[in-house]
This record gives structure tokens, sequence and C-alpha cells, in this order.
């Protein structure tokens, strides 16, 4: 681990961005690939061509990943990173890469003109993939978005609530606290948003609402270390910076005094036969 810090993390506490957390996604999105890539596989399929909004599509990886083996769209990305669109630009030449918030209300008015130019009359799939932890108010961006699908287009929310996620056996109750540190930490976003977004979806005014993947254990995957390495590692870069940021931060000190000193024995236990994590993943789909 370096002390090094990254200019482009946010330090207000919204959303975690930088090599380090790159790196964590594309770790997900390898995980999830495994997860829910069959309804994705589907709402692209619905349609020849489809056009697609990827909301918080950050570098743009984890919809090229999707993306597989679709002979032809039309992407749009968008998110309110500047760093993460010119990372996308660069690395993705197949579809258009915007600084755009979702969360401001003249989103809509400023990505019309480009759905103009691009011919795009209503999106066939619009793609949230842990975003909505992220905003302030689901409901208004959700209801932005209800305006931009075309007839019989598809919004696909994934998202995360570590009310389903656990770890065992842990019987020095490690992971246990360090899921407390987590879920204390706003940079993470709202770790319960899972449970939440069949609210959001009904009150911004979506129609046939389905949950369609609940959960990710350890059990289904070939190499569960991936999941360690999804989870783990890099938070411990976010705690340590945490602190070097702030020294005299008592508590933060403490947290990333722990998690140095217990992650060893973390990962050890991932290498134990009959040790299971649970990750709380939860996909939907709403028209
Ligand atoms: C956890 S990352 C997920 C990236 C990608 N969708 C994935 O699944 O790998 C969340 C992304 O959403 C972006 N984001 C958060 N709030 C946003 C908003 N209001 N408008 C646009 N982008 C937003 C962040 O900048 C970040 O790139």
């Amino acid at each position: 681990m370096t002390g090094k810090s990254d200019k482009t993390m946010i330090s207000q506490y919204t959303t975690l961005t930088g090599v380090e957390e790159d790196q964590r996604l594309d770790v997900q999105n390898s995980v999830l690939g495994h997860f829910d890539r069959d309804v994705y596989d589907k709402v692209f399929k619905k349609k020849n061509c489809p056009a697609i909004l990827d909301v918080g599509c950050g570098t743009g990886n984890m919809m090229q990943k999707m993306l597989e083996g679709i002979a032809s769209y039309k992407l749009i990305g968008v998110d309110k990173v500047e760093r993460q669109i010119h990372i996308a630009e660069k690395t993705h030449t197949s579809g258009r890469f915007l600084i755009l918030d979702v969360e401001k209300e003249d989103f809509a008015s400023l990505i019309r003109p480009v759905m103009e130019e691009e011919s795009i009359g209503g999106f066939d799939v619009i793609n949230c993939s842990m975003v909505v932890l992220h905003m302030q108010n689901p409901v208004g961006a959700l209801s932005r978005l209800r305006t931009l699908l075309a007839p019989n287009g598809t919004l696909v929310v994934r998202d995360i609530d570590d009310g389903l996620q656990y770890a065992w056996p842990d019987p020095e109750r490690r992971f246990e606290k360090l899921f407390k540190m987590l879920e204390k930490d706003v940079r993470t976003g709202d770790r319960h948003c899972g449970r939440k977004i069949y609210s959001y979806l009904t009150n911004a005014g979506f129609q046939n609402i389905q949950l369609n993947k609940i959960g990710l254990a350890s059990t289904s995957l070939k190499n569960k270390m991936l999941l360690f390495d999804m989870a783990i590692p890099t938070f411990l870069h976010y705690y340590e910076q945490r602190h070097l940021d702030a020294p005299d931060n008592i508590q933060w000190k403490e947290d990333f005094e722990w998690f140095r000193d217990n992650i060893v024995a973390m990962k050890d236990s991932f290498g134990k036969e009959d040790f299971v994590f649970s990750a709380g993943f939860m996909n939907y789909t709403a028209e």
C-alpha cells in the first residue's frame, strides 16, 4: 500500500473515483458477469441495434463487457466525473461519452440534442449500474430517465444491499466489524439502497418492475477469491488514505490500523473450504 494521494478522489464522500476504484470495479464487473449477464443479454436482444444510455458509465468498461457479442448498437455513456469520461473516450471507440449529472434538473434537455444528432428518439435500454446508491434524490433522477425511454424500452438497475451481505464462519467477528465500518462510511453510498429500489421505481412512475436477481455468494463462483479482491483490498487503501489525509482523527486512525492488522486473516478465511461470503447485489428491470 502506498500513501500516494489520487487528486481525482472526491473528498466530499459522495462516490470514490481513482485508479484503485477503477480496478476494483473491473474485478466487480468480472464477478457480476456471473450474476446478471443473462438479464442484460435479454434486454439488448429485444431489438436490432438497440439505443443504449449508460448512466454513471465510469470508464465505460462495465458496458463494453456486457455488450460483447452484440453485433450493433448505439451507445451514449454519461458520468458526472470528467476523469471517468476522458478514460471512457480514450478506451472505447464505439460510443459517445458525455460529462453530465443525471441529478441535475436540466439533464434531459442537455442529452436530447445529442440523441437527435444520433437519431435516437428514445433509449431501448437505460442502464444504472451501481449509481443509484450514490444519488441524493433517486426518484427525481429515475423520473427524468423514464422520459427518455423508447416505447417498450427497459431500464436496468443493478445495485447493492449490504443487509444481504454475510461471511461465515466468522469466529473473530472480523467481517462483522468490517461491514459495520463500511456502513458508517458515507463515501461508499447508501449501502442499503437495494431494498429501496422497488419503491423508487414505483414512485418514479415505472411499470412492470421485476426483481430479477438477488445476492451473489462465493459458493456459485469457481474462484471465490474474486469476491475477496472485489470487496476488501481497495477498501483498505481508502481507509489508509482517509487516515493519511486527517492523521489527527483518532477514529479513522483506529479504523485503518484495525483493517491493516486483520486483512491477512480475512484473506485466509476466503481460502478455507467451508467459508462462504455473500454479497448483496440486486438486479431490477422496469418499463
Ligand atoms: C460505483 S461507480 C459504477 C460505474 C459503472 N456503472 C459500473 O457499474 O462499473 C458509480 C459511477 O457513477 C457516477 N455517478 C454518480 N452519481 C452520478 C450522477 N448523479 N450522474 C452521473 N454519474 C454519476 C460516478 O461518477 C461513478 O463513475
